[in-house]
């Protein structure tokens, strides 16, 4: 007799429960990609039956789930914000802290909205495709290290149809603009910002891009770089925003106090009241 759908989904949330607290729902959205039906259809059909292929696949993406594959990736998607995003492993998944940092550019963008913006970092390209989307008088520039990334945020940036206003540049922090002679009113990153010695703890190492993570000794080399460099490139009144590990508030604080001596700095607390970004507004 074929399994039923809530026999597979038993099975599965038995399955994943070991290493994830969402492993019900997980279940219930990797059956629904198997499937290509809404989850209501899980609830409303419980006893519809399963062909051999669409358990074989079910099981397959049950497998990698169970082996602590990230869902994002198993899906190739994750939603950001408003919308939805591309992800493979050669991309950051993007995280709902980053959506603070998104807030926060478009607050300063509403009050200015020809402003040119750059997204230091930009991995799916969650962060310059967002901001294109809500901003449409916005330059958005979008700069990366790797180009496999790039090419996951140029799909994104087409998917999201601002293909067209966000210039994107393969290159090292703010060079590539620097370069360019443009000046920039936001700059907007999420840096890697995890010291080099804590990787190897990391469960996240496992599946996500060393290089979107790896912030050398104290995790803080591509911050401290970056700031070096935005001083020569942010126009007066411009912004700087910066995401950061929960205990790397006051480093960069002075880092940033340093590098602009008559800005305003703040450290901003992300959903659970942790230290995660630094806002540093030009007179
Ligand atoms: C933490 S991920 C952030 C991705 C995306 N902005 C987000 O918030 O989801 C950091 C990104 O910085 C990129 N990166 C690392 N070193 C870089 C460098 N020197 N210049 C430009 N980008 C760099 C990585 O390739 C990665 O895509």
């Amino acid at each position: 007799m074929r399994p039923t759908i809530r026999d597979v989904l038993r099975a599965a949330r038995r399955r994943i429960a070991p290493v994830s607290q969402s492993a019900g729902l997980d279940a219930h959205i990797l059956l629904s990609q198997v499937l290509g039906v809404e989850r209501a259809y899980l609830l409303v059909y419980p006893n519809h039956t399963l062909t051999a292929d669409q358990q074989n696949r079910f099981e397959k993406l049950v497998e990698r789930c169970a082996a602590g594959e990230p869902l994002a990736y198993i899906l190739g998607r994750r939603g950001f914000y408003d919308r939805e995003f591309i992800v493979t492993p050669a991309v950051l998944i993007p995280r709902p802290e980053t959506e603070l940092l998104l807030e926060a550019a478009l607050v300063f963008v509403k009050g200015k909205p020809d402003s040119t913006v750059v997204d230091v970092g930009t991995g799916s390209g969650a962060l310059a495709v967002t901001l294109a989307a809500h901003c449409p008088a916005a330059a958005v520039y979008a700069v990366d290290i790797s180009p496999a990334a790039l090419a996951v945020a140029k799909r994104n940036a087409a998917a999201n149809e601002v293909a067209e206003r966000v210039t994107f540049f393969e290159g090292d922090l703010l060079v590539p603009l620097l370069e360019r002679g443009v000046q920039i009113d936001v700059i907007m990153a999420n840096l890697p910002y995890v010291a080099s010695d804590d990787l190897p703890h990391l469960a996240v190492t496992r599946y996500e891009p060393r290089l979107a993570l790896d912030g050398g000794a104290d995790g803080l080399d591509l911050v401290r770089r970056l700031l070096g460099q935005a001083a020569a490139a942010l126009n007066p009144g411009g912004l700087v925003l910066l995401e950061i590990g929960a205990d790397q508030g006051a480093a960069v604080e002075a880092l940033a106090r340093a590098a602009f001596p008559q800005a305003g700095v703040e450290v901003l607390p992300d959903y659970a009241g942790l230290d995660r970004i630094v806002r540093i507004a030009n007179p």
